[in-house]
């Protein structure tokens, strides 16, 4: 049941404000850590190509069927889906959004809890005079020794939580509006500078040029295909109601269509440009780029304590990560404590704490799952990998199914319609299009993704 008086309900203010916030979410640890070599392990050019028309095609229509939940609930995944079809079973999409945000903050604020290691590496110059071989090793002892893990995953939720506490306008809004534009400022400067390194070019080619032989077999071309929409998925917050949480404090009046886009946009153009700050620097000194998941915390610090200037790059760059995980971490921490608020009839202060202590007990096996809690796995996995895996691959790919299957199949084309236009105050003419995609287009490629993840249709 809804308790909260809908008058008193909290929203954006400006327009700025809900790119920023939006935009914030979708741009994170996965556009700056994880694309950039992604995209290098499947073909360069040929992957972004892929990953294109996957956000163009699922994505975006997919980001606008969660506004168009929020928006037109103006309540939490849970007790929008439950306004929106009463006594209907769809309510439990809301639920496993909630436990999805549970997993995910669990391991992904562990990642950017390493970030704030490394920016006080970067401070006390901490790479300086190290071998690769030792930087390596300096990342693992790092992992493995449990306490200082624990200790900034804490730092970093109590950061997120003091943002979300003060609200949506006045803490995750302010915010946003001004760190995005920080993040803007810090990855152009870092883009400059690696695109004016001697040898920058192999690095660009490297990146933008397509290498269609990965096409050439069945396997890699199906393998690269599911892997650059999973990442899309990931990429642009969708599927867990994270964006049908921050949908439903949007004005009635803004354009959901065109937000949808420029966010999915901004988004795709962060990822492209954190590829171009990081291949160029990492060819001019002639390192292995097929480093993958190693590439941020092992590679970069070889190269930014061999560079010119490094001491100041590496803080910038770290910075630059870090402000990126939080803007991430505050909307996935928002769509706990808005469900602990609304359905719960908790205040907000009261609900971000426990919804920021409850995740922590499980972060806390998650950040020493290298250390402490090492002998904890299944199927080879970590606590960590457990939760990565089951979020990533099942939850999300499963949650944004059963989204575009709602707006599709139950919620129909004229109360679409009726959102989508403000009332009929905007034009809709792509209404059509999006109708068809979110019917068949979107679930069947979503199936596939769904399937492959949960191991039981292995493409690659
Ligand atoms: N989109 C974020 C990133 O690319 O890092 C991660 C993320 C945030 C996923 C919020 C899901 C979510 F609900």
């Amino acid at each position: 049941m809804t308790r909260i008086d809908p008058s008193s309900r909290d929203s954006f203010g400006t327009k700025f404000g809900v790119i920023a916030a939006t935009a914030g979410s979708a741009i994170g640890l996965g556009n700056i850590w994880r694309f950039p070599y992604v995209a290098g392990e499947n073909g360069g050019g040929a992957f972004l190509l892929i990953y294109l028309i996957f956000v163009i095609a699922i994505g975006i229509p997919v980001m606008m069927s969660e506004f168009v939940i929020g928006r037109s609930a103006q309540l939490n995944p849970v007790g929008a889906f439950k306004k929106l079809a009463p006594g209907k079973p769809w309510f439990l999409i809301g639920i496993m959004g909630v436990v999805a945000a549970f997993m995910i903050l669990a391991f992904y604020a562990a990642v950017a809890g390493w970030t704030l290691e490394y920016i006080y590496q970067s401070v006390v110059n901490g790479f300086k005079g190290k071998s690769p071989q030792e930087l390596g090793v300096m990342f693992d002892t790092f992992r493995e020794g449990s306490v200082r893990p624990v200790i900034w995953f804490l730092v970093f939720m109590g950061m997120t939580a003091y943002i979300v506490s003060a609200g949506v306008k006045d803490g995750i809004e302010k915010y946003a509006k001004i760190l995005m534009p920080i993040l803007l400022f810090l990855l152009f400067i870092l883009c400059i500078r690696a695109v004016t390194f001697k040898g920058a070019g192999a690095g660009l080619s490297f990146l933008f040029k397509p290498d269609f032989s990965i096409f050439a077999n069945f396997r890699d071309a199906t393998g690269t295909i599911l892997e650059a929409l999973g990442q899309a998925f990931f990429s642009l917050s969708i599927g867990m109601g994270t964006l049908i949480t921050y949908g439903s404090y949007i004005n009635k009046k803004d354009n959901l269509a065109t937000t949808a886009v420029t966010v999915s946009l901004a988004d795709t153009l962060i990822a492209v440009l954190a590829g171009v700050a990081i291949f160029p620097v990492v060819f001019a000194f002639g390192i292995d780029a097929a480093e993958g998941e190693d590439l941020v915390y092992k590679t970069l610090p070889i190269i930014f304590q061999q560079m010119t200037g490094g001491y100041i790059f590496s803080l910038m760059f770290f910075v630059l990560l870090g402000l990126a995980a939080l803007t991430s971490t505050i909307s996935v921490l928002e769509v706990v404590t808005a469900y602990f608020v609304e359905e719960l009839g908790m205040v907000r202060k009261k609900a971000t704490l426990i919804a920021t202590l409850s995740i922590s007990v499980l972060g806390f096996f998650t950040a020493a799952s290298w250390g402490w809690f090492t002998n904890i796995s299944l199927s080879g996995k970590n606590v960590f990998g457990i939760l990565d895996f089951t979020s990533a691959n099942i939850l999300l790919p499963l949650g944004g199914l059963l989204i575009v299957a709602f707006i599709g199949w139950y919620f129909g084309r004229e109360r679409v319609n009726t959102e989508l236009s403000s009332e009929g105050n905007l034009k809709t003419r792509y209404v059509s299009v999006y109708m068809f995609i979110v019917k068949f287009i979107a679930p069947i490629a979503i199936a596939l993704v769904f399937l492959n993840g949960f191991g039981i249709f292995k493409f690659s």
